[in-house]
């Protein structure tokens, strides 16, 4: 296959560029370098350009492509940032990706991967959240990605584009060789911060952000998953694309909750040094618990997640802190 791969010098796009290529597919990244890194792109062909410039957009189908598939991960992902800044992330996940649908009509290109998130579920009413969750988000970001999981129904009644949502739960973990890992400025997700703690030369206080939510130990518990099994359910749901026509969404975790402090402590395995923090006041939006039934994607997709260990998960990103690359 020829891939376009919107955000792929972004922490989940560039994995799955690199899983595109072991496997023979062909890639080109767009990207503007707002939160990516240029290092990142390794795999692909790299254009510089941002989602919001339409004619661009539609010059990069015509003339890069055709291409057999889309893959859509151009957006602000920051809960609390889409709290005080809205309209950013309204205009870049909404209009931002109406201009990607608007070019593939227009160019004739008619399947997307779309990247969604556990976020569009808002306060889990039960502790497995499967498909048929209500939608009901809490925050702009999930709003975001809830309005564009609508328009996709609608795009694909209206103008024939077959789509696939894929909704991420705790996406974690880097390349298992260590040529690529996550690296956000600021980082504000678990592991990352976790791991940072002990490393003498980027030491930040660890923060565990409250320790009375009706769980176990009184921390959130959260689905972490491999991002380079996020990679294969790209693949899987793209082959899936090519012979099922339709909007499809998928649940991606999975399957087990590990609390803050569960995750410190295997952390500590993976590190072989005590790990210190302190305990802070919870942080706005957090939900207690947020697990994935993601039995839809196993049956529908064959998809099978291989990292299903935490202390796995960790041992990879650890390998990529101790020598990011960029
Ligand atoms: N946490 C800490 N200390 C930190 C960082 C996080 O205690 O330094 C806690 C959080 O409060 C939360 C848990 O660890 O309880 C996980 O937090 P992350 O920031 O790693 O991940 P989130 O669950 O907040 O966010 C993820 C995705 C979002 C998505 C959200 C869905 O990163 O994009 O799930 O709710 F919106």
């Amino acid at each position: 296959m020829k891939v376009l791969v919107l955000g792929g010098a972004g922490y989940i796009g560039s994995h799955i560029c690199k899983a595109l290529t072991l496997i023979g597919h062909q890639s080109v990244v767009i990207d503007n370098l707002s939160t990516g890194h240029r290092e990142a792109v390794k795999w692909s062909q790299f254009v510089e350009t941002d989602i919001l410039d339409s004619a661009k957009l539609i010059s990069i189908l015509q003339h890069a492509g055709p291409f057999d598939l889309i893959m859509h991960f151009c957006a602000k992902s920051l809960v609390g940032e889409s709290v005080q800044n809205p309209a950013l992330y309204y205009r870049n996940n909404v209009s931002g990706t109406l201009n990607l649908l608007d070019a593939m009509v227009a160019t004739g290109h008619d399947k997307l991967v779309f990247s969604s998130t556990a976020a569009v579920f808002g306060m889990p009413a039960q502790t497995l959240i499967d498909e048929q969750h209500s939608r009901l988000p809490i925050n702009p970001y999930g709003q975001s990605k809830k309005m564009i999981e609508d328009v996709l129904g609608d795009y694909h009644h209206a103008y024939g584009i077959r789509s696939v949502a894929l909704r991420y739960f705790n996406a974690c973990g880097a390349d298992p060789e260590g040529e690529i890992g996550e690296r956000h400025d600021p980082e504000t997700h678990l592991i990352p911060n976790i791991l940072k703690s002990v490393i003498a030369d980027k030491a930040s206080a660890l923060k565990v952000f409250g320790d009375n939510y009706p769980t176990p130990d009184g921390t959130c518990i959260r689905d972490y998953i491999h991002v380079n099994d996020l990679a294969s359910a790209h693949i899987l749901a793209g082959e899936y694309l090519q012979q099922h026509d339709g909007a499809f969404a998928f649940n991606l975790g999975n399957g087990n909750g590990f609390s803050v402090l569960e995750v410190i402590e295997a952390a500590k395995q993976v590190v072989q040094q005590n790990i210190a923090y302190t305990i802070e006041p919870p942080r706005a939006g957090d939900p207690s618990v947020l697990v994935a039934n993601s039995t839809m994607a196993r049956e529908t997709l064959e998809w099978q997640p291989k990292f299903t260990e935490i202390e796995s998960i960790i041992a990879t990103a650890w390998t990529w802190h101790q020598n990011e690359k960029f």
